[in-house]
């Protein structure tokens, strides 16, 4: 007799088989119809027990959350929404799950709740096909890759550089906090942090992947970044995973190719691979915006939304654009904008971006050439010397999904913007070498890997779609 997973007897043709399956108690009706799911797909088998022939210890301990071994015969199924079940002949309570305790019980919970108990979450509907299309928006984001010649590199994850310069980062030490090495006037000596050298979390994996973009031409990273901001919004985490491809030879147009090219492809293997999650998730979110007002409702369909970034270009918009747009926008018909903005240089405030792709273009939207003085000090100066070959990429619901640019390639234009921003050369002198020797054009983008899975499952907050969210409130996992 073999065992088989639930989608293995729900897709195959197994009908009269004996098989084994094993899993964990969803429901348990009527002392006979057991709903079993073990997490290979969102739907459950039905598994019906003979409540007579069953030792009665064993029958009182099916609960929903138990953990259980069946073994039967797989029987075309009379009841309504399946096919198939399991006609159940031996029963083994594997791990039991007393429903006086167990928090996952079978009804509605708060997204709080479900927080608390990030460790039992991903048992539920929800939860379990959210991390299912998080899995197979990674495996499709290494295939994208590897089929069109990327090297994937492991970038560190301790570093001595700050590669956004914006200072958020958490400081790794090996000090004893309770008994820090002083020097002689009496302050922590830092010198003594890690190696002698004061060393940070990642903020990106970017400036490393240039090196390597260097080398081997067309690379990416994909790995956990840290950003110790401490910023409580629904499209936020301390920890968070980013794609980060670097192309030599590639200038910003390409760059917006690329990216455009690659968020389509994941896209398109989401659709093509996780229909019974996505159909799930879609419906959740139908229940969802029936509690809200009319007017407030999303006029497309979780699938529809995918399919319709899938089906349009991009609209690519300078920043200088976008600011005229906004200059002469309201938001509706009575409001401003809350921030409003009043001269060309201010950085875009995320209503502001909403507004482009929600309201105004209601497409994905390529923001290119922002001003230099709100972006990092890597990204290659414009002719006019006021902008920077800078994108960031824009999506409906979510906001800043990628940000990338062209990086700077000129030995003495980096030199001056390293020198203006008063960082110190011989912190960056490896990455000043690679324009020193070999330089040429470059580009490459991150895209923040949580708002992607945000936006094709349609959740509504990055807690939900990250196994254990990293925030100001919550590192206890
Ligand atoms: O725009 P960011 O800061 O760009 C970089 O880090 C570049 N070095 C990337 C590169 O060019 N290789 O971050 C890139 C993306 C953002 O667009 C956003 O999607 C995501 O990372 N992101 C976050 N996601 C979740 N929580 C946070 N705190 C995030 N900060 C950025
Ligand atoms: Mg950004």
């Amino acid at each position: 007799m073999k065992a088989y997973s639930v989608k293995e007897l729900l897709e195959g043709d197994k009908i009269l088989q004996e098989v084994i399956v094993k899993g964990w108690v969803r429901t348990f009706r009527s002392n006979r119809f057991i709903a079993l799911n073990d997490g290979s797909t969102i739907k459950n088998i039905q598994c019906v027990v003979d409540f007579e022939n069953l030792d009665e210890e064993d029958l009182k301990k099916i609960s929903t959350g138990a953990a259980i071994e069946l073994k039967g015969t797989l029987v075309e199924s009379m009841g309504r929404g399946q096919t198939v079940e399991v006609q159940v002949n031996e029963l083994e309570i594997l791990g039991a799950s007393d429903p006086e305790t167990y928090p996952i019980q079978p009804k509605k919970h708060s997204m709080e709740f479900l927080r608390e108990n990030a460790h039992l979450r991903v048992r539920t509907n929800t939860f379990s096909a959210v991390m299912r299309v998080r899995n197979a928006l990674s495996f499709a984001i290494h295939q994208y890759f590897q089929q069109n010649g990327f090297n994937y590199v492991h970038t560190p994850i301790i570093t001595g550089s700050d590669a956004e310069g914006a200072g958020e980062m958490f400081r790794v030490s090996t000090l004893d906090a309770k008994n820090p090495p002083l020097s002689e006037d009496g302050q922590v000596d830092y010198k003594e942090d890690f190696f002698g050298k004061e060393t940070n979390l990642t903020v990106s994996g970017q400036l490393e992947a240039e090196a390597y973009a260097m080398a081997l031409g067309k690379v990416y990273t994909f790995g956990p970044t840290f950003r110790a901001e401490n910023s409580n919004t629904s499209r936020h985490l301390a920890e968070f995973w980013m794609v980060e491809p670097e192309v030599a030879f590639m200038d910003l147009d390409g760059n917006m190719d690329l990216a455009e090219d690659f968020i389509k492809f994941v896209l398109q293997y989401v659709l093509d691979n996780c229909q019974d999650d996505l159909e799930f998730l879609e419906q959740r979110l139908l229940d969802e915006e029936k509690s809200k007002p009319q007017k407030e409702r999303s006029e497309m369909k979780l699938t529809e939304k995918i399919r319709f970034v899938l089906e349009n270009n991009f609209k690519r918009v300078s920043y200088t654009e976008a600011i005229d747009i906004l200059k002469n926008s309201k938001p509706n018909k009575k409001k401003k904008f809350q921030y409003l903005i009043e001269e060309w240089g201010a950085d875009l405030q995320s209503e502001h971006e909403r507004f482009l792709v929600e309201k105004h273009f209601k497409c994905p939207v390529i923001l290119f050439d922002y001003p230099a003085k709100i972006k990092a000090f890597y990204m290659r100066l414009n002719e006019d010397e006021k902008t920077v070959r800078a994108m960031d990429i824009l999506f409906p619901g979510i906001g800043e999904i990628v940000g990338g640019s062209q990086r700077e390639e000129r030995l003495d234009v980096l030199k001056q913007k390293v020198a203006d921003l008063g960082i110190d050369e011989k912190e960056l002198w490896w990455y000043l070498d690679l324009r020193k020797y070999g330089s040429a054009v470059h580009s490459g983008f991150g895209l923040g890997f949580e708002r992607l899975v945000l936006f094709t499952t349609g959740m509504t907050n990055i807690r939900d779609v990250i196994p254990f969210p990293r925030t100001p409130q919550s590192a206890e996992f």
